[in-house]
């Protein structure tokens, strides 16, 4: 089967690390780069997470960071939730190499130009990097198959009530992709707070018994620590669900909307604004997620997992 060419473009963060444990092991992916923008943290530690995540599954393709701030805003990030290095939790092996001395919008036209196929784009932070590389890179916009993306939530927010983090750190970036006219999935909050792995969960991965299971097992651990305080019964692995929608769309379901972003707004800066009724009569621009067969989705990370090492007992 032919692979699809992918950037995965985030701010680890633990639910990105998951989420490239994830695309790593997927025989259905070739992915070309990685490229880091700031959210969960700087982008000087997100840049060395995505390094020492890299050598943790073994991920050797180019490493390149991203914009070190927002297009317009302010930078924000979430220690609360990642901790102060943006990946607190289990020891992990130092990069194997410096991120390149290029910026992430020039590795990603890079692989873009030298690839004779479109490619895909997986942003699971604020899409900062994949704004920039709209606005610079014009002409290769029709190089680009889709975005599948972690952001958003039509029905609520996570940071503000109306806004979901990735999209509140960047409105404007957000703006620009969803007005961008290439083909979006979108996997929000409406589907990946269903997306929970609880601690039988955790259990059934670090029983696997390789270095990447364990490490895995303890970024859910510590990940569900914030979420368990606000009263979640598991760890929304939120990033790992786009690229299940890549890898696995039978594991969900999804609904056409028109979404726009609230770039302004006292109280809802960041939304992102479904037309679930049709009411503004304009053609839907996001494949939006709106649920997701659970196990299925931890049946998938758990497997994923085992591409890194079999169970110690067997
Ligand atoms: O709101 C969840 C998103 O914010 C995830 O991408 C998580 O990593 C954080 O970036
Ligand atoms: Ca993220």
């Amino acid at each position: 089967m032919k692979k699809t060419p992918v950037i995965l473009d985030g701010d680890p963060g633990h639910d990105d690390a998951i989420a490239w444990v994830l695309a790593k092991a997927s025989t259905q992916l070739d992915i070309l780069a990685v490229t880091t923008c700031c959210g969960n943290q700087t982008l000087e530690k997100t840049t060395y997470n995505a390094g020492r995540i890299m050598a943790l599954i073994g991920l050797d393709v180019p490493l390149a960071a991203g914009r070190i701030k927002p297009l317009l805003a302010d930078p924000m990030v979430a220690p609360s939730v990642h901790g102060v290095s943006g990946l607190d939790g289990p020891d992990l092996p130092s990069p194997l190499r410096e991120p390149l001395t290029i910026d992430a919008v020039t590795l990603m036209a890079q692989c873009v130009e030298q690839q004779s196929d479109q490619v895909a784009l997986i942003p699971t932070g604020p899409m900062t990097n994949i704004a920039a590389f709209l606005l610079l890179y014009p002409q290769l916009k029709n190089k680009i198959s889709h975005i599948y993306l972690m952001g958003g939530g039509i029905g609520h927010g996570n940071w503000t009530p109306a806004a979901e983090f990735n999209i509140l750190v960047d409105p404007e970036a957000a703006d620009i992709v969803f007005r961008s006219g290439i083909p979006i999935t979108m996997a929000g909050l409406d589907v990946t707070e269903q997306a929970l792995l609880y601690p039988e969960d955790f259990d059934r991965i670090g029983a696997i018994g390789s270095e990447v299971a364990k490490v895995t097992a303890g970024w859910l651990e510590f990940f569900y620590g914030f979420h368990r305080a606000l009263g979640y019964h598991g760890a929304p692995v939120h990033d790992a669900v786009a690229v299940a929608a890549l890898i696995r769309p039978d594991l969900l379901t999804f609904q056409d909307l028109y979404v726009e972003i609230e770039t302004t707004g006292d109280y809802s800066r960041g939304a992102t604004i479904g037309d679930v009724y049709g009411i503004s009569n304009k053609p839907a621009n996001v494949r939006c997620i709106v649920d997701i067969d659970r196990e299925g989705f931890v049946d998938l990370l758990v497997d994923a997992v085992r591409f890194y090492g079999r169970d110690a007992d067997e």
